[in-house]
Parts: structure tokens; C-alpha cells; sequence
């Protein structure tokens, strides 16, 4: 049983499963996660490639400061992963992101 008082308790709520799509590839995650925890936990660090150098790059600082995670979601580019949520259906687009 939780008291009602402590703020700090543990609730057990099970997450919602949504399915989006990575480059074409449906991947399911929770509600509520951002598309960069998504990336980070099925193994993607490339996420975008460089203008200047054609490298790719991958997330630098996770709260949407340095602009390294932009993909393209549902059809717009230089989307921030690391601060946007997922919504089911997402269709996300890793790559060439500043170019188009
Ligand atoms: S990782 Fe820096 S803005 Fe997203």
C-alpha cells in the first residue's frame, strides 16, 4: 500500500506500446518516449550526416541544445529527436537531414 503522503513512491503504470518506423522499419516503443531514447535503445548512433563533411552524427547533448539529432518526421526535416515524443505511426527518416 502507498501513503498517500510520500511523494516519492513507485507507480506502476504499464507503459503503452505504439509502433513507429525507422527508416521504414517498424520498431515498437513506449508512449511517451522520445524518439532519441527509441534511437538509443535499438542501437542507431548514426542519425544525420554532416553538410560540410558528409560524416555522420550522431546525439551530443540529449536536451535540444545542440541541434546534432535532427531527422525528418512524418515528412519534416530537422526534427529534434531528443526532445520530440513519439506518437504511433511516426514515420522517421534517419540521414541527409539538413539537405533537403
Ligand atoms: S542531442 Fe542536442 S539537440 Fe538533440
Amino acid at each position: 500500500m502507498v501513503n498517500p503522503g510520500d511523494i516519492f513512491a513507485k507507480v506502476n503504470i504499464p507503459p503503452q506500446k505504439v509502433t513507429i518506423f525507422l527508416n521504414g522499419t517498424a520498431i515498437e516503443a513506449d508512449l511517451g518516449e522520445t524518439i532519441l531514447s527509441v534511437l538509443i535503445r535499438v542501437g542507431h548512433q548514426k542519425i544525420r550526416l554532416s553538410s560540410k563533411t558528409r560524416d555522420w552524427r550522431g546525439f551530443y547533448c540529449g536536451m535540444g541544445s545542440c541541434f546534432e539529432c535532427l531527422v525528418c518526421v512524418d515528412g519534416i526535416p530537422n526534427v529534434r529527436a531528443c526532445i520530440t515524443p513519439i506518437s504511433a505511426g511516426m514515420q522517421v527518416i534517419l540521414g541527409d537531414q539538413l539537405d533537403r
